[in-house]
C-alpha cells in the first residue's frame, strides 16, 4: 500500500462507528496487513498481548479501554513486559472518544487527539507499513490527504458522468478539477472574502439530494468570469455576487459542471473542510496529476520528485551562483539592485514540466533571495520584480500543464504573503494574469526559441497552449533583453526498446542527418540535444535528470559527440544515485544529473553519492561524457587489444538446429544405451550454464574423428539432422556447413587446453563480474566470451572491481544488467605494464578466488555472488585481489569508483595517444611503399 491508500483506509476507519472488538484489527489492516496475518492475531496464535489487547511483534501494542481510561491504558501498555518482549515500536490506546499513541523508538511527541482526528496523524504510524520515506510523507501529509480526497471525488464524478471520462471531454473534467482546487485554496487564504465562502455557499445553496449542485457551482464559476463592470449584464444570483472576478484564463469559457451524486456532494464538502493553506504547490501538483491519469492512478502521485532532488539540479545550475553573488555584494545597495535586476530577467524553462515542480521550487528559491535583497535595501514590502511568466514550461498532457500554472500562481501568492504580508499579497492577486507561459505540447516537436525567446521580441507559440487559448493569441511581450535562461527538469527517460513509434519518430526528427545510431538512444537524449541547440542561440545553460545509460556504453559516442560539437561542455554533474519517491518499498530508479553549458566555468563540480546517501563534491578541470573527471575521451570499439593483453573471442556457435546439444539425461542415455563414445560428448557452457550451474552437453567431433563417430547410428542420425537443417537454410554460408554436420558452425576451440569464460550479460546486483576457468574438456558457447589457453592472472583482472567499473561505464547495460563486450570493454581496458612478479601475485589471487569458491561446492556462481549472502572467505579473496591489482595501478587502494574511473580514463588517454602516432606512422610508411 502506498501513503495515499493508507490515508484513505484510516480515514474510512475513523468515519465508521467505533467498534472496540474490531478496531485493533481494522487499524492494522489499514496499514497493509494481510488477512492471513490478522487471522493469526485474532486466533491468538501470534498475539502476545498481556493486557487483553493486540500485540503484533516488532510493530505495535494496541489496547481498547473503557471510556475515560485512555491515558492510564497507554501508561500500562508502555510498562507492559510484553511490549518490551515483543519489541513493539508503537503503543496505542483508545476508548473510541480519545486516542493516544507513542513511538517508543523516536523522541517525537506522543499523539493525543480526538478519536475522529487520528487520521490526521497517519504519517506517525507509517513505519508500520514498510514506508521508509516517512519524513517526506509527514512533511507532505496535507498534500497526500488532499490528493486522496480529490481522487475519490474524481472517480465518483466519472461514475456519474461517464461522458466526462471520454477522450473528448477529459480536458473539461481536468479543467473543472483545476478550478475546484483554486476555489478551495482561495477560500482558505482570504482571496475570497469571508470564511469558507465556496464550500459554505455550496452547502447552503445546493439541495441535500445534490440535484442542483452542478448548477450552483456553475453560477459561482460564472461570477468568477464576470468583471465588476459586467456584473449587471451577467445577472448573477445574489449569493454568487460575493465571488470576485478571477478569470486569468482559468474561469474563462464554458462553465459546464458535471452532475453530482449525493456521495460526490458530500466528498466535495469534505474536501472544502481541509485546511488548504497548508498546500505545497510543488508536491501537491505532482501528486494530483496522477488522479487524471488512468495508468498512474494506482500509484497516486507516489512517484513524485522530492524537493532535495530538485535542488540537486537547480542549485548548481544557477541558484548557488546567485546566492554567492548575494553574499559577495553584502549591503552594497547599488550592487544589490543590480542583482535584483539580473534576477528579474532570468528565465527558468522546464521542457517536460509535468505539474511544474521544478519551476515552483526555482521560483520560491529566487523569491527568497530577492526578499533578502529587499531586506538589506530596506524595501521589505516592495513588489516582486520576478515575473511568474519567466518560469516557462512545456508539458505533453493537459492536466499537469493546467496544474503547473495553478501551482505557480499559488506559489506566487504564498511568497507574497511570506515576504510582503497578507494585505499586500491580496491587493495584487486578483484578477489572475491571463497570459500563458506553460505550453501544452510535444517538447521534441516544438521550437524552443518560440516558447522561450532569447530577447524581448516575442515569438508566437507554435502549439495549442493552456486553457484553450486559440493559436493566434496575442504575443506576450517578454521583457528579457540580455537575460539568462536556465533549462531544467526530468524529462521521460525511456530506453530505445520501450519507445512508442511516435517517440521514435520524435528522436528521428531531431537526430536524422546528425547520426545513424539515433535508434539506440534513450528518449531523454532528445531533450539534451534540443537544449544544446537552444544554447547555440541564447545565453543559457541546462541541467537535466536522466537515466545513467546516456553516459554509459554505446550511447556516449552517439550523443555526446554531437553535444560537444555544438560547443557545449559538461558544466557539472551528479554521478549515479537513486531517485527515490514515496511509493512503499520503493527502490527508485538510478539516475544522473548532467549540466551542460557553452560557457562553463573553469572549475566543474562533480557530485557523487556514497552508499550512506551522503554527497561528496569535487572541483575538477573537466568532466567527460562518462561523468568522470578527465579529458573528453570517448572509448570506441577496437578489434584488437590496445593493452597488450591476449585476444578475447566469442565461444563456439553451434548453428545446428539444436541437434548437437544435449541435456545431461540425453547425454547419459546416448552413452549408456546407444554406445556413443564418451569422448565425443563434452560439457557445454554458455552464460547461464556457467552462472546458474546448469549442466549441458554437446557433441564435439574433430575432423579426423568423423569417420569413427559416423559409425555410431545414434550419432549419425544427429549428423543427418544437422545436415538437413543447414541445407534447408536460405543462407549460402550455412548451406556450405552441411558438408561438416559433426562440427559446430563456428569453431574457436580446436586444440585448446583451458578456457577462461566470461558471460555476456550479468546481473548488476553482483559485486563482481562472474568469470571462471573451465576444465580442458569443456566447450564454451557463443553466448559467452573466452580467453583460450590464457595465463590465470587474466582471470584476476576480470574478477576485479576495476574491471567491473570499466565494463559498467564503457559497455553500458542491457536493460539493467551489465553487458560485457570484448571489443569495447576488454580490448580497451587500460592495464599498466605487468612485471613477472605482478603476474605471479595476480595468479595467486585468482587461485585463492577459485579455492574459496570450491569450499562452498556445490553452490553456483549465482549463489556465491548474491550480494546479501556472498561467503566471507570469497569476499576476502576478492578484496585481496583488488588490493594487489590496485597497488599495481597506484600503489594503494582506490578510495572509490570515481577515483578508479579517473585513473582508468587517464591511462586510456595515454594508451590511445601512444597508439595514434604509431598508427599514423605505419599508414605513412605503407603509402610511401605503395608510391615507390
Ligand atoms: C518524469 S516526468 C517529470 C515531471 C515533473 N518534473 C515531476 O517530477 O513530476 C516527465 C514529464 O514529461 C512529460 N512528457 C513526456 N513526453 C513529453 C514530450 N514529448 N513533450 C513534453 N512533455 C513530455 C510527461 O507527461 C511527464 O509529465
Amino acid at each position: 500500500m502506498n501513503a495515499v491508500e493508507i490515508e484513505e483506509a484510516i480515514s474510512e476507519l475513523a468515519e465508521r462507528p467505533f467498534n472496540a472488538d474490531v478496531f485493533p484489527y481494522a487499524f492494522l489492516e489499514a496499514f497493509g496487513n494481510k488477512e492471513t496475518t490478522l487471522k493469526r492475531l485474532r486466533s491468538g496464535a501470534s498475539n502476545k498481548s498481556d493486557l487483553g489487547g493486540v500485540l503484533q511483534t516488532n510493530n505495535i501494542h494496541i489496547a481498547v479501554c473503557p471510556a475515560g481510561e485512555v491515558a492510564k491504558t497507554l501508561a500500562a501498555l508502555k510498562a507492559s513486559p510484553a511490549t518490551t518482549r515483543g519489541k513493539a515500536r508503537f503503543v496505542l490506546a483508545t476508548d473510541g472518544i480519545t486516542f493516544e499513541a507513542e513511538d517508543l523508538q523516536l523522541d517525537d511527541p506522543p499523539v493525543v487527539c480526538d478519536y475522529a482526528d487520528f487520521p490526521d496523524h497517519f504519517g506517525f504510524f507509517l513505519p508500520l507499513s514498510g514506508i521508509t520515506t516517512v519524513k517526506q510523507v509527514r512533511e507532505s501529509s496535507f498534500d497526500i490527504r488532499a490528493t486522496s480526497r480529490l481522487n475519490r471525488l474524481y472517480v465518483e464524478l466519472l461514475k456519474d458522468n461517464p461522458d466526462w471520462g471520454t477522450a473528448k471531454r477529459r480536458p473539461d473534467m481536468n479543467h473543472f478539477m483545476a478550478r475546484l482546487i483554486f476555489c478551495f485554496f482561495a477560500e482558505d487564504t482570504d482571496i475570497f472574502f469571508g470564511d469558507s465562502l465556496f464550500t459554505a455557499t455550496i452547502e447552503q445553496m445546493s439541495a441535500k439530494d445534490s440535484s442542483n449542485t452542478h448548477a450552483v457551482i456553475g453560477e459561482i464559476f460564472r461570477a468568477m468570469n464576470a468583471k465588476v463592470t459586467d456584473r449587471g449584464i451577467a445577472k448573477l444570483p445574489r449569493w454568487a455576487e460575493g465571488f470576485p472576478y478571477v478569470n486569468g484564463g482559468l474561469f474563462s469559457g464554458r462553465t459546464d459542471v458535471p452532475r453530482f451524486s449525493r456521495i460526490a456532494r458530500s466528498y466535495l464538502l469534505h474536501i472544502g473542510n481541509l485546511d488548504w493553506k497548508k498546500i505545497n504547490p510543488d508536491i501537491f501538483g505532482s501528486m494530483i496529476q496522477a488522479v487524471a491519469d488512468d495508468d498512474e492512478r494506482g500509484a497516486l502521485g507516489m512517484h513524485y520528485t522530492s524537493v532535495p532532488n530538485i535542488l540537486k539540479v537547480l542549485n548548481p545550475l544557477f541558484l548557488d551562483e546567485l546566492r554567492t553573488q548575494l553574499e559577495e555584494v553584502g549591503d552594497n545597495a547599488r550592487m544589490l539592485l543590480n542583482l535584483r535586476k539580473r534576477m528579474s530577467k532570468i528565465r527558468v524553462f522546464d521542457p517536460a514540466c509535468g505539474s511544474g515542480n521544478f519551476l515552483v521550487i526555482a521560483y520560491k528559491e529566487m523569491r527568497a533571495i530577492e526578499a533578502e535583497i529587499n531586506r538589506r535595501r530596506d524595501e521589505a514590502d516592495q513588489r516582486s520584480e520576478i515575473p511568474l511568466t519567466n518560469f516557462r514550461g512545456i508539458e505533453l498532457r493537459d492536466f499537469p500543464a493546467e496544474i503547473a500554472r495553478l501551482a505557480l500562481i499559488i506559489a506566487e501568492y504564498q511568497c507574497d504573503v511570506t515576504y510582503r504580508g497578507q494585505k499586500e499579497a491580496l491587493r495584487d492577486f486578483l484578477p489572475l494574469d491571463a497570459q500563458n507561459w506553460i505550453t501544452c505540447g510535444n517538447a521534441l516537436r516544438l521550437d524552443w526559441l518560440s516558447i522561450c525567446p532569447p530577447t524581448g521580441t516575442g515569438v508566437k507559440h507554435h502549439a495549442d497552449d493552456l486553457f484553450h487559448t486559440p493559436l493566434n493569441q496575442a504575443q506576450i511581450d517578454f521583457e528579457n533583453e540580455g537575460g539568462e535562461t536556465y533549462i531544467c527538469g526530468n524529462p521521460p527517460y525511456r530506453g530505445s526498446q520501450w519507445q512508442t513509434e511516435e517517440q521514435k519518430s520524435d528522436l528521428h526528427s531531431i537526430f536524422d542527418g546528425r547520426t545513424k545510431s539515433w535508434k539506440s538512444l534513450d528518449y531523454v537524449a532528445g531533450w539534451f540535444m534540443k537544449a544544446a541547440d537552444y544554447g547555440t542561440k541564447t545565453i543559457s545553460a541546462a541541467a537535466l535528470v536522466s537515466t545513467n545509460s546516456i553516459c554509459q556504453g554505446r550511447q556516449v559516442d552517439t550523443l555526446w559527440s554531437l553535444i560537444f560539437s555544438t560547443g557545449h561542455e559538461i558544466s557539472f554533474a551528479h554521478s549515479s544515485f537513486k531517485w527515490a519517491n514515496l511509493a512503499s518499498h520503493n527502490a527508485g530508479v538510478t539516475v544522473v544529473i548532467v549540466g551542460i553549458s557553452n560557457q562553463p566555468s573553469k572549475s566543474r563540480l562533480l557530485f557523487s553519492e556514497a552508499n550512506d546517501a551522503s554527497t561528496t563534491v569535487k572541483a575538477v578541470d573537466n568532466i567527460n561524457a562518462y561523468l568522470v573527471p578527465g579529458p573528453n575521451v570517448i572509448v570506441k570499439q577496437c578489434s584488437r587489444p590496445l593493452n597488450a593483453l591476449q585476444e578475447m573471442s566469442f565461444g563456439n556457435m553451434p548453428n545446428d538446429g539444436g541437434h548437437l546439444l544435449l541435456d545431461v539425461t540425453e547425454a547419459a542415455v546416448a552413452v549408456r544405451d546407444h554406445a556413443v563414445p564418451e569422448n565425443f560428448v563434452r560439457p557445454f557452457f554458455g552464460s547461464q550454464e556457467f552462472i546458474r550451474g546448469i549442466e549441458r552437453r554437446c557433441i564435439w567431433v574433430g575432423d579426423n574423428e568423423y569417420q569413427a563417430a559416423n559409425e555410431n547410428i545414434w550419432l549419425r542420425d544427429r549428423f543427418d539432422a544437422v545436415r538437413a537443417q543447414r541445407s534447408a537454410s536460405d543462407r549460402a554460408t550455412t548451406n556450405a556447413l552441411a558438408a561438416t554436420p559433426y562440427r559446430f558452425g563456428e569453431v574457436r576451440q580446436l586444440g585448446i587446453e583451458s578456457s577462461i569464460v566470461v558471460p555476456k550479460v550479468t546481473s548488476e546486483g553482483r559485486p563482481y563480474l562472474p568469470v571462471g576457468v573451465l576444465s580442458p574438456h569443456s566447450i564454451v558457447s557463443d553466448n559467452a566470451f573466452a580467453l583460450y589457453d590464457a595465463p590465470l592472472w587474466n582471470m584476476a583482472l576480470i574478477a576485479s572491481r576495476l574491471h567491473l567499473v570499466w565494463i559498467a561505464t564503457v559497455c553500458g547495460k542491457l536493460e539493467t544488467r551489465y553487458r560485457y563486450s570484448n571489443t569495447l570493454g576488454w580490448n580497451t581496458f587500460p592495464v599498466p605494464p605487468l612485471t613477472e612478479k605482478n603476474k605471479a601475485d595476480l595468479t595467486r589471487c585468482a587461485e585463492d578466488i577459485l579455492l574459496a569458491r570450491e569450499g562452498h561446492f556445490p553452490a553456483t556462481i549465482a549463489d556465491l555472488y548474491d550480494p546479501d549472502t556472498m561467503p566471507d572467505n570469497l569476499r576476502a579473496a576478492h578484496e585481496r585481489n583488488d588490493e594487489v591489482l590496485e597497488r599495481i595501478y597506484i600503489g594503494r587502494r582506490f578510495k572509490n569508483d570515481t577515483e578508479r574511473l579517473e585513473k582508468l580514463f587517464e591511462l586510456y588517454t595515454k594508451m590511445t595517444a601512444a597508439i595514434a602516432p604509431a598508427k599514423a606512422g605505419a599508414a605513412k610508411k605503407k603509402k610511401a611503399e605503395a608510391l615507390a
